[in-house]
């Protein structure tokens, strides 16, 4: 009790360093990075500032930039030159992810290179699945998500990390990667994904808005976090090897639940809408833009996250270990 304790003591300029509990470093961070091939400059994205897709035929150029700052690790989405209602541009082995990370891999062999392995970028109707009339089939899925994945660990993919929030995907991605000799890819599954309203920027940068309905019949309700103990669950007896909470900022308590519940390696998104609050807030001169990140990026380490998918990774590696 105060006098004996007094908490300031340790808060003194030299001490506070030495006794900090979580500190993010550039190796929990995950670059997200647009792939297209349809443009030949980058594009800088309307609502995400500061943000671009990458042209192909740069992206060698652009991993090569980003290891040079120190991360190591990326998460790739590609924006296709066709789409259509199965979304087949996915599975291409001449597709553009296909493509870009055969590129990358044969220049850069030690950059860590995941795939995003969804149907949303690549499908006309913009559904992470296959469409009949308004509903989207789950089976049907299964089996092209598995080629998807599949394709990404045959063009030399590290790590696949499905999205479409399918049930059984991670089964049916683990099964197809087994049978085909990739026993060794790990799988970063997007377990706990939130049909979220943070999402809006992504499917402008990504081209993957839908063109009718919304993405509740497959991702997640955000009232609930009993229901995502048990996606995750489902997904880690299914061979998920990391499991993912995303959105990252809003759910928090997600991340706490997920860490103290489970024995896993824990990713958290922090998705295109906390990066444009972020510098919407910042280009108003209303808060420090980097301040702000540091701190999200913190409290997300904080919550639990073993590693974070984030924008805003190249801007702050200097700010980082
Ligand atoms: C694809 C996918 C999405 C995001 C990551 N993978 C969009 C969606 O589900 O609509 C969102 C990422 C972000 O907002 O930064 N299924």
């Amino acid at each position: 009790m105060f006098p004996t304790v007094r908490m300031r003591r340790l808060r003194k300029d030299n001490l506070r360093g030495i006794l900090r509990e979580v500190e993010v470093t550039k190796e929990d961070l995950i670059v997200p990075v647009f792939v297209d091939e349809n443009i030949r400059k980058p594009v800088e994205i309307n609502s995400m500032p500061s943000y671009f897709r990458v042209p192909l035929e740069q992206v060698t150029q652009e991993i090569g930039e980003c290891l040079e700052m120190g991360l190591r690790a990326f998460i790739l989405f590609g924006i296709p030159s066709y789409k259509d209602e199965t979304g087949s541009s996915a599975y291409d082995e001449n597709g553009v992810i296909q493509k870009a990370v055969r590129k990358i891999k044969k220049e850069y062999e030690d950059a860590i290179i995941i795939t995003d392995v969804c149907l949303c970028e690549y499908t006309s109707h913009g559904h992470c699945g296959v469409v009949e009339g308004e509903k989207i089939l789950n089976d049907k899925t299964l089996e092209i998500i598995a080629r998807v994945a599949l394709s990404h660990a045959e063009a030399g993919a590290d790590i696949v990390a499905p999205s479409c929030m399918m049930d059984g995907m991670v089964k049916a991605i683990r099964t197809m990667l087994d049978s085909e000799g990739f026993e060794d890819v790990p799988i970063m599954s997007y377990s706990a994904k939130y049909a979220s309203n943070f999402y809006s920027p992504f499917r402008e940068a990504a081209d993957s808005g839908f063109s009718f309905g919304d993405r509740k019949t497959y991702q997640m309700d955000f009232h609930n976090s009993d229901e995502a103990l048990r996606e995750i669950e489902l997904d880690i007896k299914e061979g998920a090897d990391i499991v993912m909470v995303k959105p990252a900022l809003a759910y928090l308590d997600v991340i706490r639940r997920v860490k103290e519940s489970f024995n896993v390696p824990v990713a958290a998104y922090n998705v295109s809408g906390e990066y444009s609050m972020v510098k919407a807030a910042d280009k108003m001169g209303w808060l420090d833009g980097k301040a702000i990140t540091y701190e999200i990026l913190t409290a997300i380490k904080r919550a639990g996250a073993d590693l974070i998918i984030t924008y805003h990774a190249k801007e702050m590696t200097d700010f980082l270990k």
